[in-house]
């Protein structure tokens, strides 16, 4: 008998959570735009990371921003529903490796176990329509790190005037290899160049369902998105394993470059070719941390796309 995997379980309780599934769509950031646009690094990025991207001469970039919720249909001032930012950097060599980033400012969990008995517990009652409070109480009972990451992220989960006025993190740690071989760790995050500005009250009760997708077409109709990707260097004891850490109080922060997010790419992909944004799509000058989240999102990630791409 065929017995289900963990990353399946995980997909299935994502869209259950969601009332999904949705074919054709991703388990999570359902909805999206496609963009295109230019990296171009700074000086000192050459000197944290042997990283093709990061030597100096401007590569290309997709740039898929979402709507996090995994119902395609979910509106985007929803107030929980969050953002995506997800980034994929043409390499020289026809290769590529990416960046997929939200606003939040820790994870949830530490390990995918944890983090499906947590979309279990939000999965909603059929009576309510909410989830269950016991449930979720007990988890974030037992789980006091969760209680504290969503104190934190809600707040920056709030709906922003565009995609193009939020910041994004990508939350796990990553080593930046230079060229002598020494490895610098830390932290993403994009800053937009017009700072991260919310809807009002009013704004958000007036804007249309999906308001985001349709700003940044209008914004690149006429002009360019900019942001700013950032390092955050780990000082002497932070961890670099446990996404559900902040790293509080003042670090070095290195600006590696600059994107310019510049047109929209219609029909972006098709089952056949499926565009795929993975964490874990790294290049020489670039290591992964032992996070346990970062190893297992590409597991779950793939379920998802067979799905979407099944369909
Ligand atoms: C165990 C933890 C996680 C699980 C199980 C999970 C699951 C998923 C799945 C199933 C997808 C859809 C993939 C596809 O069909 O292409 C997805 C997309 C995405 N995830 Fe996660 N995720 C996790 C953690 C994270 C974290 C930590 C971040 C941010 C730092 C993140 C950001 C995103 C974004 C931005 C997308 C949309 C990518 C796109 O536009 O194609 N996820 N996630």
């Amino acid at each position: 008998m065929a017995t289900t995997t963990l990353w399946e379980e995980i997909v299935d309780a994502l869209n259950a959570v969601n009332g999904g599934p949705h074919s054709g769509h991703r388990a999570v950031h359902a909805k999206g735009t496609v963009c295109k646009g230019t990296f171009t690094p700074t000086p000192e990025a050459s000197k944290l990371s042997r990283a093709a991207h990061l030597q100096g001469d401007p590569v290309e970039a997709t740039v898929r921003f979402s709507n996090a919720s995994g119902h395609p249909g979910t509106p985007d001032a929803d107030p929980l529903a969050g953002r995506g930012m997800a980034v994929k950097f043409h390499l020289p060599d026809g290769e590529a490796t990416d960046i997929v980033a939200v606003p939040l400012v820790v994870f949830f969990a530490r390990n995918a176990e944890d983090f499906l008995e947590m979309t279990r517990a939000r999965v909603p009652d059929p009576e309510t329509g909410q989830p269950d409070p016991e449930k979720l109480g007990a988890y974030l009972g037992a789980h006091p790190e969760a209680g504290v990451a969503l104190q934190k992220g809600i707040p920056k989960l709030a709906p922003t005037t565009s995609f193009a006025t939020s910041d994004y993190r990508g939350l796990h740690a990553f080593g930046l290899v230079d060229a002598e071989g020494e490895t610098h760790w830390g932290r993403y995050t994009w800053e937009p160049e017009d700072g991260t500005e919310y809807l009002t009250d009013e704004q958000r009760e007036a804007a249309d369902r999906d308001y985001l997708q349709e700003e940044i077409r209008e914004r690149l109709g006429s002009g360019i998105a900019r942001f700013t990707l950032e390092f955050t260097l780990a000082a002497d004891g932070d961890p670099l394993d446990d996404p559900t850490e902040e790293w509080e109080g003042e670090r070095e922060v290195v600006e590696l470059g600059e994107l310019e997010v510049i047109e929209i790419v219609e029909n972006p992909e098709t089952p056949e070719e499926p565009l795929v944004f993975d964490p874990m799509r790294l290049t020489d000058g670039i290591e992964p941390s032992d996070d346990e989240i970062l190893a297992a999102r590409p597991k779950a990630y793939n379920v998802s796309i067979e799905r979407r791409c099944a369909t």
